[in-house]
């Protein structure tokens, strides 16, 4: 086993403890960014002049009539940016527009002494705009070959000789929504300046070190001039990984215009109509398959729908190409992915960073394919899990692909597969209008940042005299449970009890040049490097204690607090071995670092080995949908997944819980709406409230959720044999939405395929039914026959139909 994955006797890691700031959360204490306006003085309140228009020019921008509302400090424009006016790393996205991007783009700021005043003065400022046309659909994009960013490609083999292999090959589309993050605390910042120009600003972040270099850059200072500090956020999901840096920026710059305080913070509207979401992908495919059902060849496009600039877009459509296999080898395959450029809010990182996106639409080939191979959907999955030796389609071998094949069997398992399907195809032959599906699908999600060089992490810890321990790290927190996963590695490593380290808030000059609390690697990454902080000050600590038992320091051990000699009876107590230490000029503190290895990755050419380790997991979802209206609900939900050894069980299990419900809205719930029409609202985000939007909520949890932790599950390349848990549940509710194609399908005759629209909301499941009945009647699947491979669907295809009713093309060539 190796020093970075054992576990020593009576660990911390491994307890089920609540979160650490669960009271907090529920009794109100907790302290986000926004709280801390009110504990401050003089702020001034920062608003944003957002233009109605989905694309258009600035002519002209008149500030003055603002200035003229009472309690109107100041506006801020293009012209007061000491630097770059630009608020991210790709120098696409100008903080202070001349055009107008998408329909809300801010183009300036106004500072009131009140919230209200800089609303008021918002609405005085008087924006002249020449309107440019505009592409608000994926779709339109495509069609006007707009597109941004690199086009990567991702191959293995020979696609063709693959396809003419095949027996059965069929082709598609399907284009899929995105998802609003709807964090419950809104994008925050406050800024403050200090009387030797330090800029200090706390943010709501996922990403410090970055909206630290961007505040830099915008206000054309050093890194070293400012500081980031990040309590804690109300979630973040991956809408605070790049999303923030702007914000702070406008902030910051205020502040140091104004020498006062300044808070930035977005309504819900604001942030729903300025911030990025999930990208939403259109992908068109070709797939072959042999007589068994095994998959021999794929060849898909992938279009992310970006919107206005690039912000993450690159690396989440490289996650998404290098997730399309999810847990299945395909021998041949070519994958193009390209990323469209629209007049929509600059779509970025969410929760699976494209992983869903790639995986969703292998998924939903299989699940549309299964029936027209003439086989139940679960059986077609296991057929084409990989197995031992096989490499991902970028090179990598599957480090321990039977744990895919050992989280299935134990699922089907617990979740009494055989005998409920019996059940429900009893139960559907039984009920006309009325119908049930369950289906079980697998996840293969890999760990590490694909830039090798994002995976390192780095930790300060504090030994004080009287024995207490402060821990500082550089991830953040956002709900997943990081800083109880670092309390108890730190506890962990000293041999102390948990009570006794205290965790400080993430701030950039505790911890420099972080990387996001992202790609779920926040514990790996900050875990590592807090147990290499701890075991500096633990092994100059062992040679103290050596010297005081009479025995060497590599006989010394520090358990429950209590150093004492292997097999020895003395022990010194940690708070009098502290205190020695520290009497004997021995160093309390220590800067810890940790980096990922055996990682490489090359981007020009999509190959290279660069997750540490891939997470696995399973779910079986049972639902009943009606047929009159499409309604369905989640009956049982069994999961089964791959933590490594938890960390922290009671995290795991939340983090298992809550990924799954987030993806089922993804999947089930959730649907984004733009207006699509020519009229003067083009481009505007209906959904703009929790009214319009719908969220899952407790009436959509499974009525019975059943979560197991696989067993004896022991990751040797993480920190204290764990795995990372923070993204890879949310693919588990690919399960809810195969389900539900399966219960539709039981309105048709046996072997129907039916086509979902994702979201599968009520009206889409009811357009799958309707499809269902329909192919009873007449039939819809184009079997060609003829030995051709169809072409790939290109730009000249046919528009698409209604997302509910996409085309699935079988041109099988025996
Ligand atoms: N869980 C909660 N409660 N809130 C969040 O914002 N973000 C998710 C996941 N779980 C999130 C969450 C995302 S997108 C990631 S990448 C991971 O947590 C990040 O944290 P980790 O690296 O510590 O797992
Ligand atoms: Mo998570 S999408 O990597 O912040």
């Amino acid at each position: 086993m190796s020093t970075l994955s054992e576990r020593p006797d009576s660990a911390s890691v491994g307890l089920a403890i609540p979160h650490e700031s669960a009271a907090l959360h529920v009794t109100g204490a907790a302290l986000y960014t926004d709280d801390l306006v009110y504990r401050t003085k003089h702020v001034l309140h920062a608003y944003p002049v957002q233009v109605p228009h989905a694309h258009a020019r600035v002519t002209a921008l008149r500030t003055e009539p603002a200035l003229a509302v009472p309690g109107v400090v100041r506006v801020l424009t293009a012209a007061d940016v000491p630097g770059v006016n630009d608020a991210g790393v790709k120098q696409d996205e100008p903080l202070f527009p001349t055009e107008v991007m998408f329909h809300g783009h801010a183009v300036c700021w106004v500072l009131g002494e009140t919230i209200e005043a800089a609303r008021l003065g918002a609405a005085a400022v008087e924006v002249d705009v020449e309107a440019l046309p505009a592409l608000v659909t994926v779709r339109e994009a495509i069609d006007a070959q707009s597109f941004q960013g690199g086009q990567p490609q991702l191959a293995r083999g020979d696609v063709e000789a693959g396809l003419a292999r095949s027996t059965r090959v069929f082709s598609g589309e399907f284009e899929f929504s995105g998802q609003e993050h709807f964090y419950l605390e809104t994008h925050a910042a406050l800024a403050h300046v200090d009387e030797s120009e330090q800029i200090f600003v706390q943010s709501s972040t996922q990403h410090p070190s970055e909206t630290q270099e961007i505040v830099a850059h915008v206000l054309g200072k050093h890194s070293s001039e400012v500081t980031v500090q990040c309590l804690r956020m109300g979630g973040g999901f991956g809408g605070k990984e790049m999303q923030p840096h702007g914000f702070a920026a406008i902030a910051a710059l205020g502040a140091v215009l104004t020498g006062r305080p300044v808070r930035l913070r977005l309504n819900r509207t604001q942030d729903l109509t300025m911030s990025g979401k999930r990208h939403g992908f259109h992908s068109q495919w070709r797939v072959g398959f042999d007589d068994d059902g095994r998959l021999q060849a794929l060849d898909a496009t992938l279009t992310a729908d970006g919107g206005w600039s690039l912000d993450l877009s690159e690396p989440v459509l490289a996650r998404a190409l290098c997730h399309v296999d999810n847990a299945y080898f395909i021998p041949d395959i070519r994958v193009n992915g390209r990323i469209a450029r629209t007049n929509k809010t600059s779509n970025t990182a969410f929760r699976g960073f494209g992983g869903p996106q790639g995986m969703l639409v292998l998924e939903d080939i299989l699940g549309r394919c299964a029936p027209l191979l003439g086989l139940d959907a679960a059986e077609l999955r296991r057929r084409n899990f990989y197995s031992a030796g096989q490499s991902t389609p970028y090179g990598q071998p599957v480090r321990h692909p039977e744990r895919i094949t050992a989280v299935w069997d134990e699922l089907c398992e617990r979740s009494e597969f055989d005998a409920r399907r019996a059940e429900i195809e009893r139960f559907n032959a039984e009920h006309e209008h009325v119908k049930r599906g369950l289906a079980l699908t697998p996840v293969k999600f890999g760990i590490s940042f694909n830039l090798t060089a994002f995976n390192q992490g780095g930790a300060l810890v504090h030994v004080y005299k009287d024995g207490s321990v402060l821990i500082n790290h550089g991830g953040t927190e956002m709900g997943q449970g990081l800083h109880t996963k670092m309390l108890q590695v730190a506890a962990t490593t000293l041999g102390i009890p948990l009570h006794k380290v205290r965790l400080a808030p993430t701030r950039t000059d505790k911890v420099p040049n972080t990387s996001a609390t992202a790609a779920s690697s926040g514990a790996d990454l900050n875990g590592g490097a807090i147990k290499n902080a701890c075991e500096q000050i633990r092994d100059r600590l062992l040679h103290v204690a050596g010297a005081r038992l009479g025995v060497p320091a590599a006989d010394v051990r520090i358990v429950d607090g209590v150093a004492a000699a292997l097999g020895g009876a003395d022990g010194v107590l940690w708070d009098d071995l502290v205190f020695t230490a520290y009497m004997q000029r021995v160093q309390l503190s220590a800067a810890g670092y940790y980096r990922t290895e055996g990682l490489h990755w090359d981007s020009s050419t999509f190959q290279g080995s660069p997750f540490k380790y891939f997470a696995y997991g399973a779910a079986a979802a049972e639902v009943e949908v009606d047929g009159f209206t499409g309604a369905y609900r989640t009956r049982r939900v069994d999961i089964v997944h791959d933590v490594g050894d938890s960390l922290s069980p009671l995290v795991d299990l939340g983090q298992i819980e809550g990924g799954f419900v987030q993806g089922a809205g993804w999947l089930t719930l959730e649907d984004l709406r733009w207006d699509e029409s020519d009229g003067a609202g083009r481009g505007r985000f209906l959904t703009q409230a929790a009214s319009t939007y719908k969220l899952p909520s407790f009436s959509e949890m499974p009525e019975t959720f059943n979560v197991t932790l696989l067993r004896n599950a022991t990751e040797e390349g993480a920190v204290y044999g764990s795995k990372a848990t923070g993204e890879p549940p949310l693919m588990l509710a690919f399960s809810v939405r195969e389900a539900l194609r399966q219960a539709a399908a039981a309105f048709g005759p046996a072997g129907t395929s039916v086509d979902l629209a994702s979201p599968a909301t009520p009206e889409a499941v009811y357009w799958a039914v309707e499809q269902a009945r329909e192919h009873s009647a007449r039939g819809h699947v184009v079997e060609g026959g003829n030995g051709a491979v169809p072409p790939q669907p290109g730009a000249d295809a046919p528009p698409m139909r209604p997302r509910s009713e996409q085309v699935l093309t079988d041109v099988s060539h025996v």
